[in-house]
């Protein structure tokens, strides 16, 4: 077995800790969390009526991806206008009342900030449109004149995150081609151009809308793309669309992770810092390890997501890697680390954690790829979710994860909404399989998503075994389960523990002691062969029976301890 050496986290319980630190967040998914009207997408008094499930999981807050008014090209993070609510999702009345509830219930609620681009609907950009090349409406987006004979050729390679070229060429009022204008993701994405003086007036003004409804902050979109470098040079053809990762001779792709991002954020910082010092700003930056620290110096966002275990393999090696260099990370600037397997952008983690050599988390999964297993995809999904809840720091839930929801891999090309299908031609399966509507009620249509039974993307077969209602009754099933390790990572402090690596396991399990002045926790996921458990302390908690002392293959258990001193 390779040495390890032990690595403590340093969350402190006595200085005053901030909620964030520790706190466990639920992502919702508003199109597909709750329906209350019965048009089958999902809308914000459906989450109203729904919160009660929240508190029972026991998470702390809640994130709401965007419920901005939208065309909906990308599912609502194309937003037309950032101070009103879409009315699929219902009013702003409706959200302050949300807001409200989920104050009422003890739980925070943050919102989704989309600052790298505006819908194509968006006021602004419908003027950029309508004015000239030079003008102040064209200056807040990226419109460049085209290469090559009349312009005719894109200003320069990049690709769409979504497939495809990341210009759009205008026709110009007067009726003829014209410039063109960027978009990392889809041409009804037009980037900001955050150089512009009024694009950080108004996205400022934005954080304060709903700082002053109450919001408990912010997770920020594209966090790593807002600024691009100077002169828009070309970059690799044969780069994927969304890496940051730098070429072999060290230079970082020039749409992605450059320094002057962090100057926006020091001024949100300052911003949000400004009301009662408990509002929290969260960034999705896909930028490379080494470089991830950057967002959360003291002065920038609070927190930054931790791809390391969404992205590893069901391999123990790979998981303490993704482990250690997240609390490695996070610890560079003295932030908390932050854990997530599973979002509305990749697949589920269950089927994912079952696959082996899906080459691309976000490309989805065709019906014409390898299919999971689903038995070995619920046993390692609640495997890696029983890991993750006991990791000290804070932790992110995507909706559905607590019901062990796996991704929908079969389904038709012409049930599908994601634009990346589209612009993929096909070639990929893109990123509906994770978005299904929840199921509720295991014997209402529609597995109870709304009245009427109506949803906007169709469920697999045998959506309504995975139902709410149906797991609440079932003392071994994973939303008991996800209720019992909240219950307990809460009552213990994991979230404020320090994690210590447990030697003398073996190579194919995660071993590691969560330890606070109190207790302590050693959790054990094996990867490989069943493990002998050690003697003393009691099992809490696992995520398969444990039979003759062993702990199965691809299983996770919690076991107590003695109090540390
Ligand atoms: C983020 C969102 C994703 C969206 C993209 C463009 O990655 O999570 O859903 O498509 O940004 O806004």
């Amino acid at each position: 077995m390779s040495a390890r050496r032990p690595e403590l986290t340093t969350t402190s319980t006595t200085a005053r800790r901030p909620w964030w630190a520790t706190a466990v967040t639920y992502q919702v998914y508003p199109r597909s969390f709750a329906d209350s009207t019965g048009d089958g997408i999902g809308d914000l008094r459906g989450i109203t009526s729904r919160l009660d499930h929240l508190v029972d999981l026991g998470v702390d807050a809640v994130w709401l991806s965007p419920i901005y008014v939208s065309p909906m090209a990308d599912a609502g993070y194309d937003v037309a206008d950032y101070r009103d609510v879409d009315p699929l999702f219902g009013t702003l009345a409706d959200a302050d009342a949300l807001i409200a509830a989920a104050h009422e219930r003890g739980l925070r609620l943050l919102m989704d900030l989309v600052p790298n681009h505006t819908s194509s609907a968006h006021r602004w950009f419908v003027s950029a449109l309508a004015g000239a090349p030079g003008s102040e409406e064209r200056a807040r987006y990226l419109f460049r004149d085209g290469r090559g004979a009349g312009g005719s050729e894109p200003p320069n390679n990049w690709r769409s995150v979504f497939g495809g070229p990341a210009w759009t060429r205008v026709t110009e009022p007067d009726g003829r081609p014209g410039q063109w204008y960027l978009h990392l993701f889809a041409p009804e994405q037009p980037d900001l151009d955050w150089s512009d003086p009024q694009v950080r007036a108004e996205m400022g003004s934005v954080v304060r809308f709903w700082l002053d409804r109450g919001v408990d902050g912010f997770r920020v979109d594209v966090a790593h793309g807002l600024v691009k470098a100077d002169g828009l040079p070309d970059w690799h053809a044969d780069a994927p669309a969304a890496s940051a990762a730098p070429d072999a001779d060290g230079a970082r792709p020039p749409m992605w992770d450059q320094d002057g991002v962090h100057e926006i954020y020091r001024e949100w910082r300052s911003v949000v810092d400004g009301y009662d010092g408990d509002r929290v700003l969260i960034g999705e930056t896909w930028a490379e390890q080494d470089r991830l620290s950057r967002y959360v110096r003291p002065d920038e966002l609070h927190q930054t997501f931790a791809f390391a275990l969404l992205q590893a393999p069901w391999d123990a090696a790979a998981l303490r890697r993704g482990i250690s260099d997240s609390i490695a990370t996070a610890h560079e600037v003295g932030a908390a680390p932050t854990w997530v397997l599973s979002n509305h952008d990749v697949v589920r983690h269950p089927t994912r954690l079952a696959l082996s050599g899906v080459a691309d988390l976000l490309s989805g999964v065709l019906p014409t790829d390898p299919q999971p297993d689903p038995a070995l995809a619920d046993r390692r999904g609640r495997a890696a979710s029983l890991m993750m809840i006991a990791l000290p720091g804070a932790a992110y839930l995507y909706q559905g994860e607590e019901l062990g929801l796996p991704e929908h891999t079969t389904m038709p090309a012409s049930a599908r909404q994601d634009p990346s299908f589209f612009r993929e031609e096909g070639r990929i399966a893109g990123r509906d399989g994770a978005r299904v509507p929840l199921p509720w009620s295991a014997d209402e249509p529609g597995a109870g998503f709304g009245p009427g039974g109506a949803t906007w993307l169709p469920p697999p077969d045998g959506w309504e075994r995975h139902a709410a209602d149906v797991q609440a009754r079932d003392p071994g099933s994973t939303l008991r389960l996800y209720r019992a390790a909240l219950a307990l990572r809460r009552r213990l402090d994991l979230g404020g523990g320090a994690l210590t690596w447990a030697e003398g396991f073996g190579d194919d399990v995660v071993a590691f002691s969560v330890s606070t002045p109190d207790s302590s926790v050693l959790v054990l996921a094996t990867t490989g062969e069943p493990v002998r458990l050690p003697d003393g302390g009691e099992v809490a908690l696992s995520s398969t029976e444990i039979m003759g002392g062993l702990l199965p293959a691809d299983s996770c258990v919690w076991i107590v301890r003695e109090p540390t001193s």
